[in-house]
């Protein structure tokens, strides 16, 4: 098997983190594989905010969580081994208190800001992964900026009115003693030949 098949069926969405910052040179080859992400008319348009402050990744999950509408039912877990926070009402951090939250900012109105954002992601996700270091994909980032202590981190981090928060990426060393997930089993049927 490929090293690149390999790494996309190994990573999987971690929400259990070691407290140890990931190492810096960790954190510039994650960053470099979504600066060398495809974008839309190769605009290059993603900003890549990472915060590794832990008292603002805290109050932002927060907020976050706190405007959170599950997807979910009861029935339907997204993880067991990672649970998200629609498995588990004692979460109270949407971030899981990742140690490092990279936020993707994008133009407003820009037709594919999301998918640039995506694409981004997922290249940063694989070599997170390659590296030893967990990820997970947290959407509707923008939620975690609609209060007045978000917007006062969008002004500190000089933010242009004309971007938004599509997402955040979270990044840590998998918790030790946790196995590594299993992928839930692939659905049939979606793949169409003609
Ligand atoms: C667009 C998108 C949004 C997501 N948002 C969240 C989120 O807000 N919170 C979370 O814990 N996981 C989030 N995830 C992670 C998914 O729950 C996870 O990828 C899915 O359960 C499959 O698990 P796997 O990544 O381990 O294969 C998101 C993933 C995607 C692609």
């Amino acid at each position: 098997m490929s090293e690149l098949k390999e790494t996309i069926l190994h990573r999987r969405a971690i929400r259990r983190f070691e407290e140890k910052q990931i190492d810096e040179d960790v954190l510039q080859q994650i960053l470099e594989a979504g600066m060398y992400a495809p974008s839309a008319g190769g605009r290059q348009g993603v900003l890549f905010v990472v915060s590794q402050d832990r008292v603002v990744n805290e109050r932002l999950g927060k907020i976050k969580r706190a405007n959170f509408r599950p997807l979910t039912t009861t029935t339907n877990r997204v993880s067991n081994e990672q649970p998200s926070i629609a498995d588990d009402p004692n979460l109270t951090n949407a971030f899981y208190d990742a140690p490092t939250v990279v936020t993707l900012f994008a133009p407003k109105n820009f037709l594919f800001a999301a998918e640039d954002c995506a694409c981004a992601a997922e290249n940063m996700m694989l070599m997170a992964d390659s590296l030893g270091v967990g990820s997970c994909y947290i959407g509707q980032g923008w939620m975690a900026f609609t209060d007045p202590y978000g917007q006062e981190v969008l002004k500190k981090w000089a933010i242009r009115p004309d971007y938004y928060a599509v997402m955040q990426l979270l990044l840590g060393y998998p918790k030790e003693g946790d196995a590594h997930p299993t992928p839930k089993p692939r659905k049939d049927g979606r793949v169409l030949r003609f």
